[in-house]
């Protein structure tokens, strides 16, 4: 199967869809990869690399979609892409169909096959190709607001790591998933004072389990969270309740009593935030002051560090990647059920019941033999 990687267009989105790693696997299974000139370029990849790697080089956009029988991105196409989708082909991506009717239609129209990476689903119900981007933003997180902690960046001027002699600053990660595990775990490595909270016990015993005490935990509650956040120089919201908006954890008369210049970063802003005081920020504006608190709430936090993210990203989805062009669509998803929950759109019809009940379009049962 010939597989196609455009540069992405959507504003300030540096990563690609694939490495030269995904290449050299593909291209030795006897399948060729085109790549649009620079594509790599925002995630420190040439074009050298890719073409050390085997894989062609190609002018332009035009050239990848036309040429290739499946065609990996990053992002949902936007609209200069719309009149590149045709029958047939494969695009597997990031769509996030339910928040757009355009691409939504775009697909069905074209006869394009979307695959959203979103929807792959492992047998146990969690998502494998979303956690890569939880992992890099909590992993962010204490980076973050390490800088924000600073004098100069409005914080209290914490070091977060303190001397000999001096106080570390206190971090409190709220929520023990993928993105505060990892928050807890650099934060810890960075030798500050960490306290992780969720409501699911298991995490917890997990953490204390790899952790051994170097990492505080508590049960989750009104009281615990509220006692932890005005102990703290730096909060991490990092809660997640699948499919629906994250619940407001810390309140703004909990914000109101932390300590002047004290900082927090808002993981969860893209689910709607975990701080009654959230509202989502950009890379390029990512912090704004309430009751004297650095809120920082950026919700594409991997996109300041695309090198590391598309290499996270690609290792999760390479074995799709290689499935899909190995066994084609329908033995692809035959073999696995979690990778045919991923199939958003096929032959004109959308197949992913919550995109169809956000527009009110018909749903059809997926049918891979079709
Ligand atoms: N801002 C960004 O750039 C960015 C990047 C990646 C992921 N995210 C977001 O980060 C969030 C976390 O993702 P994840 O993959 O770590 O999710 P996850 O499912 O792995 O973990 C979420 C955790 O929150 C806990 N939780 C739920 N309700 C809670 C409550 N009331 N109190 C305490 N804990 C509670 C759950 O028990 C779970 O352990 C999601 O909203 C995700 O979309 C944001």
């Amino acid at each position: 199967m010939k597989v196609g990687v455009p540069r992405e267009l959507k504003d300030n989105e540096y990563r690609i869809a694939i490495t030269p790693a995904g290449v050299r696997e593909l291209v030795v299974l006897g399948h060729p990869v085109l790549i649009e000139r620079g594509a790599g370029e925002g995630s420190s990849i040439s074009d050298t690399e890719f073409e050390r790697a085997g894989a062609t080089i190609v002018p332009d956009a035009d050239v990848v979609f036309s040429e290739s029988e499946m065609v990996l991105k990053v992002k949902e196409p936007i609209e200069e892409e719309f009149p590149r989708l045709r029958e047939g082909l494969i695009l597997f991506t990031y769509l996030h169909l339910a928040a757009s009717e355009p691409v939504t239609r775009a697909l069905m129209d074209s006869g394009t096959t979307g695959v959203a990476y979103e929807t792959v689903e492992f047998p146990d119900g969690s998502l494998p190709l979303l956690a890569p981007m939880s992992e890099v933003a909590g992993r962010m997180a204490p980076h973050v607001g390490a800088t924000w902690l600073e004098r100069e960046h409005g914080g209290r001027g914490v070091l977060l790591g303190g001397v000999s002699g001096v106080r570390p600053a206190r971090v409190v990660v709220i929520g023990a998933g993928m993105a505060g595990l990892n928050s807890a775990w650099i934060a810890q490595g960075m030798e500050a004072e960490v306290v992780v909270l969720d409501k699911n016990i298991n995490k917890l015993r997990d953490i204390d389990r790899i952790h051994q005490g170097k990492i505080l935990t508590l049960a989750s509650n009104r009281l615990a969270v509220e006692e932890a956040c005005l102990s703290a120089d730096l909060v991490i919201g990092a809660v997640l309740v699948p499919g629906a908006r994250a619940p407001r954890i810390v309140t703004e008369d909990i914000i109101k009593e932390m300590k002047p210049g004290s900082v927090v970063v808002d993981i969860s802003v893209d689910q709607g935030g975990c701080f009654e005081t959230t509202k989502m920020t950009t890379h390029s504006d990512p912090t704004y002051v309430v009751h004297d608190v650095v809120h920082y709430c950026v919700g594409n936090m991997p996109g300041a560090v695309p090198h590391t993210s598309t290499y996270a990203l690609t290792n999760a989805t390479l074995p799709y990647v290689v499935a899909l062009a190995e066994e084609g669509l329908k033995g692809a998803v035959q073999q696995d059920p979690g990778l045919a929950k991923g199939v958003n759109v096929h032959q004109g019809s959308v197949v992913y019941e919550p995109v169809a009940e956000a527009h009110a379009l018909e749903f059809h049962e997926f049918d891979a033999l079709s």
